[in-house]
C-alpha cells in the first residue's frame, strides 16, 4: 500500500474534531502521487461528503473547465483541500480544525512534493501566503523553498459573483507559463547520495 494510501486511512479515521462525528465520508485528496502541480481549496462541500471526492459538487464543474482551460486533466493534477472534513452547513472552517488538519496536508506535500502550489481561496492562501488578502495577490506567484506558490480565488467566488468569473479564468491562464518556470527551480530538499560506483570490471592485461 502507498504512503499516501495510508494517509487516506488514517485522514478517514481521525476524530479530533467534533465535525468528524457529522460526516458521510472524509475527502482527503486525489490525482497523481507525482504530480507538479497541487490545488489546494478550503473544505469540502456536501457533494464531496457524500462522495468522499474533493470538487465534485458546482466550483468543481468549474474547477475541471478551469483545468481544460490550459490543458491539463484532473488526473495529471494533485487536488485537495485545508481541511479534509465538511464543516455543518458549509460553515468556514474554525481555526482548531484547520490546525488539527494540518499535518496531513504537510503530509501530502512531502509525498507529492509538487513543484507549483495553487492556493484556492482565503483559507489556503492564508496558510501559505500570511498576512495578505486574496483580492490583491490573487493571480500572483511566489518562490520560496524550491517550490512556486500561486493564489487565486476560489473557483465557487465566480458562483457567487459572476464578476470574478473573468479574474479567475484570466488567473488560470498564467499557470502554463509559471508551471514550466517552477520545473527549472532548483532542487530545495537535500538529494540521496548517488549510488556507489560500480566495482571496475576492466580486465587485467595477461603478459
Ligand atoms: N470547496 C472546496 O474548497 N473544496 C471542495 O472540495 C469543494 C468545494
Amino acid at each position: 500500500m502507498s504512503a499516501l494510501t495510508e494517509l487516506y486511512k488514517e485522514i478517514a479515521l481521525c476524530k479530533k474534531c467534533e465535525i468528524a462525528k457529522l460526516r458521510t465520508k472524509a475527502v482527503p485528496g486525489e490525482g497523481a502521487e507525482n504530480a507538479e502541480i497541487m490545488f489546494i481549496g478550503e473544505a469540502p462541500g456536501w457533494h464531496e461528503d457524500q462522495q468522499g471526492r474533493p470538487f465534485v459538487g458546482p466550483a468543481g464543474k468549474f474547477l475541471d473547465d478551469l483545468l481544460v482551460s490550459i490543458k491539463l486533466k484532473r488526473d495529471q493534477v494533485y487536488i485537495t483541500n485545508v481541511i479534509k472534513t465538511r464543516p455543518p452547513n458549509n460553515r468556514d472552517p474554525l481555526p482548531d480544525e484547520i490546525s488539527n488538519c494540518r499535518p496531513f496536508l504537510d503530509k501530502q506535500l512531502e509525498l507529492i512534493h509538487p513543484k507549483m502550489i495553487v492556493t484556492l481561496g482565503r483559507y489556503s492562501m492564508a496558510m501559505f501566503f500570511p498576512g495578505n488578502t486574496i483580492s490583491k495577490i490573487h493571480g500572483t506567484a511566489q518562490k520560496r523553498d524550491g517550490v512556486l506558490y500561486f493564489a487565486m480565488y476560489h473557483p465557487a467566488a465566480a458562483l457567487h459573483q459572476q464578476s470574478l468569473r473573468q479574474t479567475i479564468e484570466a488567473d488560470m491562464l498564467k499557470i502554463p507559463a509559471l508551471l514550466a518556470e517552477a520545473r527549472s527551480i532548483p532542487e530545495a530538499r537535500p538529494e540521496p547520495p548517488p549510488p556507489a560506483p560500480a566495482p571496475q570490471t576492466t580486465q587485467m592485461k595477461m603478459f
